[in-house]
């Protein structure tokens, strides 16, 4: 079988993916007639042509738009039907999704709409393709603390349903440490806890979230190959990272594939995951990155199953699901 074939049929996990950055040019103009939302596109083409970023900013200013058009429990339900079953397609066989629930919030959208769509998709997807998934809060680290403690009070009513906290967001001038106590209490409350760092952001953001968030795992994490001792620390302790090559490359993150930290990741043992971060909007899913990965940088077979068997690792699933996929 040729390697490329290997990636895409071995089972594996996707751990970072927005939800709301799944929403393809077709869906986005579909959700938008059917809630009468105005954009300023008028055919996929026009989308995909506006769909060009020098920096994270950039691609949160058009990823904020975007979640205009989500108004019903219908359209959380329809957009996340859709993506895991593209998912499915990619031999996902579990997905960990953040919903930014703020964005819907600030749009008057509630939580009834946001969650009841979102977990009736998940629960069809799993009736009928065996695909089993969990919801992860992105915070907002632009908004306030304050902000984030009504979330999780907020969310309170749907705990059990819920896996864990992510923190996402305009990352430079946002250090992890603002929201220490939020991420205290989401533990109190048995979240599971993640934060983007260490993408445009440097180490010592990588090492707030682990040494003050006290996170599981790492989303991105690029940058924590400056800090070596931080390197030692996340090898040691087997906290993955979440690493998104495609969307690193559209967002100037990394120049080039060839040269992408996860090389130097793979070198140094670290525990990497390969994810589609927002794939409607950098062009590519699961195994879109882990191919281009494959490809630009020749991982061999043993590279490419340990990288499946990280992600199933690193998920936030207990050991006997973990077991059956090993
Ligand atoms: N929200 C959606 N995608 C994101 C990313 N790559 N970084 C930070 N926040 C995000
Ligand atoms: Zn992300």
């Amino acid at each position: 079988m040729l390697i490329e074939e290997f990636c895409r049929q071995m089972p594996k996990a996707e751990l970072h993916v927005h939800l709301e950055g799944t929403i393809e040019p077709d869906m986005l103009l579909r959700l938008a007639n059917r809630n009468d939302i105005a954009l300023p596109w008028e055919n996929e083409q026009q989308v995909r042509e506006a769909y060009h970023f020098t920096c994270l900013q950039d691609f949160l200013t058009l990823f904020y738009n975007g979640c205009r058009v989500l108004t019903r429990a219908d359209d959380f339900y329809d957009i996340t039907l859709a993506y895991l079953k593209r998912a499915k397609d990619d031999n996902v066989i579990h997905a960990e999704m953040f919903l930014s629930p703020q964005s819907h919030l600030a749009n008057r959208v509630g939580w009834n709409e946001m969650l009841d769509g979102t977990l009736a998709a998940m629960a069809a997807a799993q009736h009928d393709w065996g695909i089993t998934s969990g919801v992860l809060l992105g915070l907002q680290r632009h908004r306030s603390e304050q902000e984030a403690i009504d979330i999780l009070r907020e969310a309170m009513p749907w705990r059990d349903k819920l896996l864990g906290i992510g923190l996402g967001g305009a990352e430079q001038g946002n250090p992890p440490r603002k929201f220490e106590r939020v991420f205290r209490k989401a533990k109190s409350y048995g979240f599971y806890l993640t934060a983007h760092a260490g993408e445009e952001g440097p180490a010592e953001y990588v090492r707030e979230s682990i040494e003050r968030l006290g996170v599981d795992r790492i989303d991105h994490g690029n940058a924590c190959l400056d800090d070596p001792a931080l390197v030692a620390h996340l090898v040691e302790s087997g906290i993955a990272l979440t690493v998104c090559p495609l969307s690193n490359l559209r967002l100037n993150v990394e120049s080039s594939l060839k040269e992408h930290s996860l090389n130097k990741m793979l070198k140094k043992d670290l525990k990497v995951t390969i994810n589609s971060d927002d794939p409607a909007y950098f062009n590519g899913y699961i195994n879109d990155n882990l191919v281009a990965c494959q490809q630009a940088l020749s991982l061999t077979e043993q590279q490419c199953l340990m990288l499946g068997r990280n992600s199933i690792e690193a998920a936030f699933l207990d050991t006997n699901q973990k077991n059956q996929y090993f």
